[in-house]
């Protein structure tokens, strides 16, 4: 597409897999792009569709008026931006779309604040084919007012993207907690498959339990928000000493097969911590007292 002078321009710093469909989508979207990246030979496909490449980090900030950095971790961030000045950054939204930890996020934003520069904290919520599609979601934090003037610009990187708060830390906690979920999970499902399988069970055969497992779980999503949130965990037709001890069975079976039953055990530490703290007779909710009370 040809870029369209009205719209911000933009740079992006890092040309990873990431990086590159990031600065794909803002030529997508129309946006005047300039690119950098630490090694050569990346972006040619960039290049070759209308972005201009910079020879150094600082000229590549100076061509954006929002420049966005997304590279392997923050210490690679950093070795960017300390090629840079404040002069280079006047009066631009810096975007670190990099991810990393709440701390990190925060101390990167202590950096910008000493270099007077308006800076928003983000975390790319999906895989790269994603990124540019109104589904994709990128979580920001920071600067509300910088992020409400280029919505429209950051919106061309994801149609879900949302704002969730001043604190700089906030894109990563919202990231962490999504990717807790999504990663105990995804280990929940391949650890079942696992298990099926000592005893000749294909994976395939479970597929539509499992969807009809994953509905549930979605059903129970806001409730369980909700008592976590009002901190009551009202017990009733299901209770947590029972469900402990169903997990022990897994965690037998499993372990009895061979495998390795280490998450599950974790899970069963955390809620039988909570039924000593008095929670046997409340919903699964509860574990959460277990979890916060690490041994
Ligand atoms: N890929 C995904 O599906 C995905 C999804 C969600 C979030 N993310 C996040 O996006 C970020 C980038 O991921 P990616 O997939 O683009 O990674 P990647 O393909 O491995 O690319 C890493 C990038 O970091 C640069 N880099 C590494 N160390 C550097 C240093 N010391 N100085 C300057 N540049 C340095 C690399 O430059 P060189 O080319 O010079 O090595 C490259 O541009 C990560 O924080 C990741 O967690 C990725």
């Amino acid at each position: 597409m040809t870029a369209h002078p009205t719209l911000p321009a933009v740079t992006v710093l890092g040309l990873g897999a990431m990086g590159q469909a990031l600065a794909g989508a803002f030529l997508n979207a129309g946006h005047p792009t300039t690119v950098w990246n630490r090694s050569p030979g990346k972006g040619e496909e960039l290049v070759a569709r209308g972005a201009t490449r910079a020879a150094t980090p600082a000229e590549a900030v100076r061509a954006g008026e929002v420049v966005v950095v997304c590279v392997l971790n923050y210490a690679a961030a950093h070795a960017i931006l300390d090629q840079v000045t404040a002069d280079d950054l006047d009066g631009r939204l810096l975007v670190n779309l990099t991810s990393d930890t709440p701390e990190r996020a925060r101390e990167a934003a202590a950096s910008a604040a000493a270099l007077g520069v308006d800076y928003l904290d983000g975390a790319v919520m999906v895989p790269v084919p994603m990124i540019g599609t109104p589904q994709a979601l990128i979580f920001h934090s920071g600067a509300r007012a910088a992020y409400e003037k280029y919505e429209g610009t950051l919106k061309a990187l994801g149609g879900q993207s949302a704002y969730v708060g001043e604190d700089h830390g906030l894109a990563a906690v919202y990231d962490l907690s999504v990717l807790d979920f999504f990663w105990t999970a995804m280990h929940g499902l391949v650890h079942g498959f696992a298990l099926a399988a000592k005893d000749g069970v294909r994976a395939a055969a479970l597929v539509p339990y499992l969807k009809a497992n994953v509905a549930l779980l979605e059903s129970v999503v806001e409730g369980t928000a909700a008592d976590v949130d009002a901190g009551t965990y009202p017990g009733g037709l299901d209770n947590l000493a029972m469900e402990a001890e169903g997990i022990e069975h897994i965690v037998h079976a499993a372990e009895h097969r061979g495998l390795d039953a280490a998450a599950l055990r974790g899970v069963l530490t955390a809620a039988r911590r909570a039924v000593d703290l008095g929670h046997g007779a409340d919903t699964w909710t509860s574990t959460i007292e277990g979890i916060r009370s690490p041994a």
